[in-house]
């Protein structure tokens, strides 16, 4: 295998910096185990990684290539789904009625949007960067702009992929159930696209691995996937990253956001459990779970260090002495930003347990990616929304 490290360290200042975003696509597919997984992948990170799809134009078509199931029996065939959509429906909320009226000021010191310690001021001085003064607030308000546009590209992407699967299911109470998702899900783009331009007033492309994710399971034709990868991988961690917001954020409007949309995503996360449990454990063939298996640890793998906010490096330090390799290290190293990651960890491992794709084969990986630590937290079908919200704000992880 290369050693991207030692090859780094071979080459020159500038082309290492020129190289850096290619070295870091290679290094991705070198990870990958799987085959299988690469083959079904690789499309999708050449759009995303190389062509740079999601962030050359405006629009984007994915093309779908999915069966929609029809049910003309209409018979109720999954009770607890069914209770799931009795109590979607309950839940609904009006976004409009959230208080927009709080005045915002991403700048103030005293009610930050995201944490202070995003990233960590001596380190960062040491490689040159001086964030005395209001830059300090500037590089805040960058930082939880670029974090909640990433939100929102996520939301965007469960719009579609909820619409989509609630087609593809089989379970005629997951089509009742899967309606009520994209509503809540056409909310969720709706309230964060409000906050970020009437609030944050700036708004970040999105981010090149979560593209690749969104474009692999929107354009895979099997049901499954599109389940794994949107409910359990991507609601998962964003289930993680909203509660990491929401338990340090001290800017009120957006804290009384993330309650409302935490809940609503608590309910995804059971659904996508409830729909995948049984499939995985009785239906899927030994091979055909060995690469539901790996794609979801190739997929964590994506998610896991790769969230390195390269778009706000390209804002405030392209071109300059920083590189974009110094910028990751500050970006893995900082207290903030590991608490992000293990926040997002928290949730979503143990859901990847309860469906049944975390077997003794793939347990030593995820250990190797320091990921082991959360193998027997609690899974979204053992937790409540309002639990969800005690722990974050009891500051039990
Ligand atoms: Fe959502
Ligand atoms: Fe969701």
């Amino acid at each position: 295998m290369v050693d991207f490290n030692t090859l780094r360290q071979k080459l020159p200042h500038a082309v290492n910096e020129r190289l850096d975003p290619w070295l870091e696509t290679a290094e991705i597919f070198s990870e990958m185990r799987n085959p299988r997984v690469m083959g079904s992948m690789a499309p999708s990170a050449v759009r995303g990684l190389i062509l740079k799809s999601g962030k050359r134009h405006i629009r984007t078509d994915m093309p779908a290539s999915h069966d929609a199931h029809f049910n003309w029996s209409y018979d109720h065939d999954h009770p607890e789904m069914q209770a799931l959509y009795e109590r979607a429906k309950q839940a609904q909320w009006n976004g409009s009625h959230l208080p927009w009226s709080t005045s915002v000021d991403p700048l103030n010191p005293e009610k930050p949007l995201a944490p202070l310690d995003l990233l960590d001021l001596d380190a960062a001085r040491s490689v040159g960067i001086n964030l005395q003064g209001p830059d300090r607030m500037r590089m805040v308000h960058s930082m939880a702009g670029w974090m909640l546009s990433q939100f929102l590209h996520g939301e965007q992407g469960a719009l579609m992929a909820s619409a989509q699967v609630t087609e593809a299911v089989p379970f005629m109470d997951g089509k009742y159930y899967g309606a009520t998702q994209v509503m809540d899900e056409a909310r969720h783009v709706e309230v964060f696209h409000r906050y970020l331009s009437e609030k944050v007033g700036k708004m970040y492309q999105v981010n090149d691995n979560l593209f690749v994710i969104i474009d692999a399971l929107m354009t895979d034709s099997r049901w499954d996937i599109k389940f794994l990868g949107m409910q359990i991988m991507v609601e998962g961690l964003a289930l993680g990253a909203f509660g990491f917001l929401y338990q340090y954020t001290q800017e009120p409007l957006l804290k009384e956001l993330l309650k409302y949309v935490i809940q609503d995503e608590a309910r995804h996360v059971h659904y996508g459990v409830l729909a995948l449990r049984d499939h995985v454990t009785q239906v899927l063939t030994p091979r055909e779970r060995q690469e539901r298996e790996d794609w979801a640890y190739e997929v964590a793998l994506l998610m896991r260090n790769r969230f390195m906010a390269y778009e706000v490096y390209e804002e405030w330090f392209e071109g300059t002495r920083v590189t974009r390799q110094q910028w990751r290290q500050l970006i893995m190293n900082s207290p903030g930003m590991q608490r992000f990651r293990k926040i997002m960890f928290t949730r979503l491992v143990p859901n990847v347990r309860e469906i049944g794709l975390l077997s003794e084969r793939i347990r030593p990986a995820y250990e190797q990616a320091g990921l082991g630590v959360y193998f027997s937290g609690k899974a979204a079908s053992e937790l409540s929304g309002d639990q969800m919200i005690a722990e974050l704000d009891q500051h039990k992880i």
